[in-house]
């Protein structure tokens, strides 16, 4: 079988990680088990490169060939300017929108055995499409001559019910694996924002009670508003097993989990939705150590496994995930962003020794 992969590595680190999860792929194939898939690619254009060069940042025919070509895609990182630049908009924002990719599944795992913050097991479940990333801003001055910046925070019914079932059912889903009951926390602020996150509260809570029996048996419902839920998940990760949040909570928290196992460079994500699965890293382009070849590759390596696994290849992707988890349990290969000396290529060649 012929698996066709769109690679959109974007900006700055993006391209020196999208490659690592190639390799990654390409090894993986020649292990027995696995040598009736093969993996073909199709190299995809987004960002701010794609910018300069065409005055859009996720030119239509990446999207047409995503829709049309592939069976699923790694993105890497876009760059995007802080300022506001004309025509320019996230293409990543833009790209979950436009494929209907509603879920943002970001696990953050601790695989050390008493790690800094004690076991960190959790998945944050980051809804994708509103809240305020729909970017209806608009600026004016008021009557003393000075400027205000409006933005529309959006929450519907539709992709909060979206978001939480999946939740559940991917927590479900833990909980039938590994025998233990999920906690899935919803995360809001609604003693502020009574309507919009409000809307996010309620609809979870009716999607909770409205789901299968047995889900319901093996996921215990649980709600933080966002700014105690900072404070706990610092205090306390083990407390919490399945996250589910509006967009910009969403990514806040994914962030700070990220600094409880170490490093950006490990936390992996998966879009997930209508139509196909891309896998994403969580961080950005790190313009701070683009080009010196010292990224740290897990989180490319780990969204690849986790894009196989919710394609169905769960063997492939526990495969990867061993491998990687064996590097960083021995923590003799690591790049500088966890204390390491190595460059992302030591770290990769260390992967793929171990994937067997
Ligand atoms: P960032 O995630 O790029 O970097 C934050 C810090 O983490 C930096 O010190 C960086 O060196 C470090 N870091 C990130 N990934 C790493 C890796 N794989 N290995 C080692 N260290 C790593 O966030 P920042 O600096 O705020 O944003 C930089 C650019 O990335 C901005 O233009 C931003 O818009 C963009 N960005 C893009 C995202 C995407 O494409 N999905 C997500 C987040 C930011
Ligand atoms: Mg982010």
């Amino acid at each position: 079988k012929t698996i066709t992969v769109g690679l959109i590595p974007g900006d700055g680190i993006g391209k020196e990680v999208i490659p690592a999860g190639v390799s990654v792929l390409n090894h993986v194939t020649k292990l027995p088990q696995f040598s009736d898939i093969k993996f073909n690619y199709i190299p995809l254009e987004a960002g701010w490169e794609a910018f300069t060069k065409y005055g859009e940042a996720l030119p239509d025919s990446t999207v047409k060939s995503l829709q049309e070509d592939c069976d699923c895609a790694l993105f890497g990182a876009v760059q995007s300017p802080t300022t506001k630049v004309e025509g320019y908009s996230s293409p990543i924002v833009k790209l979950r929108k436009e494929m209907g990719l509603y879920a943002n599944i970001r696990p953050v795992k601790e695989v050390v055995p008493n790690g800094k913050f004690g076991k960190v097991d959790m998945c944050i479940v980051r809804e994708n499409t509103e809240d305020l990333y729909i970017k209806k801003e608009t600026t004016y001055t008021d009557s003393n001559g000075k400027k205000v910046a409006d933005a529309i925070k959006r929450i519907s019914e539709t992709a909060s019910e979206n978001i939480m079932k999946i939740a559940v059912e991917i927590a479900a889903q833990k909980a039938t694996l590994t025998g233990e009951k999920q906690k899935l926390t919803v995360v809001h602020k609604s003693n502020v924002l009574s309507q919009s996150d409000g809307l996010f509260r309620e609809t979870c809570a009716s999607v909770y009670k409205a789901s299968p029996k047995e889900q319901q048996d093996k996921v215990i419902y649980n709600e933080q508003i966002v700014d105690s839920m900072v404070y706990k998940m610092i205090r306390d990760p083990s407390e919490f097993d399945f996250v589910v949040a509006p967009n910009l909570y969403g990514d806040i928290l994914s962030d700070g989990a990220a600094a409880l196992v170490g490093s950006l460079g490990l936390v992996p994500s998966c879009n997930v939705g209508k139509s196909i699965f891309i896998g994403e890293p969580c961080h950005g382009s790190a313009p701070d150590i683009a080009g010196q070849g010292i990224a740290n590759p897990i989180a490319t390596i780990r969204s690849t496994a986790l894009m196989l696994e919710f394609m169905g290849y769960s063997e492939m992707a526990k495969v990867i995930d061993d491998a990687v988890d064996a590097n960083i349990v021995e923590g003799a290969i690591k790049t500088p962003d966890l204390g390491g000396k190595n460059t992302l290529e030591d770290v990769l060649q260390d992967i793929l020794k171990r994937i067997n």
